[in-house]
C-alpha cells in the first residue's frame, strides 16, 4: 500500500486535506495524526475491521484495548454507560487535554476496540489538527500511539514513517508534538480513582480536583512485578534496540559510574550511548553523548526522551546508560517510561 504523507505546514487548503483524511477513515482506512502527547494511528472506532487493521499495522496483540478519541462532549454519552461526578469534574478541569479517562462502556462500541473489556478509555485531545480530523472522520477515532508495537511512541512524523509507511493510508505531519509522553490514564469506575499510566497530568493535579487518587501499584514498583490494570502497560514497551541501563544516585557518583562502565565497553570496541542532561553533558566519555534536556525544565526532557531512544537505535548503539529522573511532577512519567525501556535494569550508586 502506498502511504500518502502530508506536511501540513506546506498545505494551503487544509480543509480539503482534513476532508480527505476523514473520508479515508469513513471508508475503513487508517490515518496517523499528531496530538499534543504523541502521534496516534487512527481508525473508525465504530468499525471492527478498522480496529483489526490497527492491530495488524502495529503488530500489536489484540487484547490490548485502544483509546477512543472524541472532539466534543456530546460524543461521550454515546459510548459510555454513565459519567459520574468525579469524571465530570476531571472533564471540566482537563479536557480537551492529555488525560484519558476509563468509563463503564455501553454495549454499542465494538469489542475489538476495547479488547473485550467492559470499560472504555476515552480522550479528548487539545491539538487543533487532531480535533479537526476527528470531526471530519465522524467524531470517534480509535487510536493507539502510531509506533510499531515495542518501539518508542512517535514524537515526530518521520518516526511514524519509519514504523508504518506502506502499512497505512495516510500520515498527517503536524511537526513535533508538544508533550512527548502519552496521556495520563485515570480509572474513575471505582470509589477511589486510580492512575493506570502516569503522564503530564500528575497525581497532585488530579487530587486538587477530585480528592484522593491512588496509583496502580505496579507503576511505583522499581521491579517488573504484578499485573498492571492497563493491559498495554504489561508489555516491554518503548524498547530501544540497545541495552539500556539506568544509573541512580548522587549526580557526581552517577557520572563517575557511567564513565567507568562506558570505558570498559569502549575498550572492547562497543558503541556506547549516554543519556545526559544539559547540566552534565560535558562530563561523559562515550561514542555518542546526548542531552535529553535541562533538569531545570522537566518538560523539555519529556519532549526529547523518545526521540533520543530512536536516535540511538538509528546510530546502532548497543549499550545505553541513562541518568535517573524522579519528582512528583512529570519526572514520574519520564522515569516510568525509562524503566520500561530499560526492562527495569537499574543500578544504584551510593554515597562512599
Ligand atoms: O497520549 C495518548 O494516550 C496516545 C495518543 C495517540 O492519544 N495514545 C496512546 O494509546 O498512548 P496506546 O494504545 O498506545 O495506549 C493506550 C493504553 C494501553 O496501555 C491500553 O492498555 C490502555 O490504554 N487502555 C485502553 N483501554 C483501557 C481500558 N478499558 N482499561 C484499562 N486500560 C485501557
Ligand atoms: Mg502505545
Amino acid at each position: 500500500m502506498e502511504t500518502k504523507i502530508v506536511i501540513m505546514s506546506q498545505i494551503m487548503n487544509k480543509d480539503a486535506i482534513m476532508k480527505e483524511a476523514g473520508q479515508v477513515i469513513r471508508s475503513g482506512g487508517l490515518v496517523a495524526f499528531p496530538t499534543e502527547t504523541v502521534y496516534g494511528l487512527g481508525g473508525d472506532a465504530w468499525n471492527p475491521i478498522s480496529a483489526g487493521k490497527i492491530y495488524e499495522a502495529k503488530g500489536r496483540p489484540s487484547d490490548n484495548p485502544l483509546i477512543v478519541h472524541i472532539a466534543d462532549l456530546n460524543s461521550l454519552t454515546e459510548i459510555v454507560e454513565k459519567v459520574n461526578r468525579k469524571a465530570e469534574q476531571l472533564i471540566q478541569a482537563f479536557w480537551p487535554g492529555p488525560l484519558t479517562i476509563i468509563f463503564q462502556k455501553n454495549h454499542l462500541m465494538p469489542v475489538e476496540v476495547t479488547g473485550g473489556l467492559d470499560t472504555i478509555a476515552v480522550r479528548m485531545p487539545e491539538h487543533e489538527l487532531a480535533r479537526a480530523f476527528i470531526k471530519e472522520a465522524g467524531g470517534f477515532i480509535a487510536a493507539p500511539s502510531a509506533n510499531k508495537s515495542g518501539r518508542p511512541s512517535p514524537t515526530l512524523a518521520k518516526y511514524v514513517v519509519e514504523d508504518l509507511a506502506g502499512k497505512i493510508d495516510m500520515i498527517l505531519d503536524g511537526g513535533m508534538v508538544g508533550i512527548g509522553l502519552e496521556s495520563t490514564i485515570v480509572d474513575v469506575t471505582n470509589d477511589i480513582p486510580e492512575i493506570l499510566r502516569p503522564g503530564s497530568i500528575t497525581k497532585r493535579m488530579l487530587e486538587e480536583v477530585i480528592g484522593e487518587v491512588v496509583y496502580d501499584p505496579t507503576i511505583l514498583s522499581m521491579q517488573e512485578e504484578g499485573v498492571p490494570k492497563a493491559p498495554g502497560m504489561k508489555y516491554k514497551h518503548y524498547a530501544p534496540r540497545g541495552e539500556l541501563t539506568i544509573i541512580q544516585g548522587p549526580p557526581n557518583l552517577v557520572s563517575r559510574r557511567i564513565n567507568e562502565l562506558s570505558d570498559v565497553l569502549l575498550k572492547c570496541g562497543e558503541r556506547v550511548g549516554i543519556i545526559a542532561t544539559d547540566e552534565t553533558v560535558q562530563e561523559y566519555r562515550a561514542t555518542i553523548i546526548k542531552s535529553v534536556g535541562s533538569r531545570q525544565d522537566e518538560d523539555s526532557i519529556a519532549r526529547r526522551l523518545y526521540q533520543i531512544l530512536r536516535e540511538f537505535d538509528n546510530e546502532k548503539i548497543s549499550y545505553i546508560y541513562s541518568e535517573s529522573f524522579e519528582s512528583d511532577r512529570i519526572g514520574q512519567a519520564i522515569m516510568n517510561r525509562l524503566l520500561k525501556a530499560a526492562a527495569y535494569q537499574i543500578e544504584n550508586v551510593e554515597r562512599e
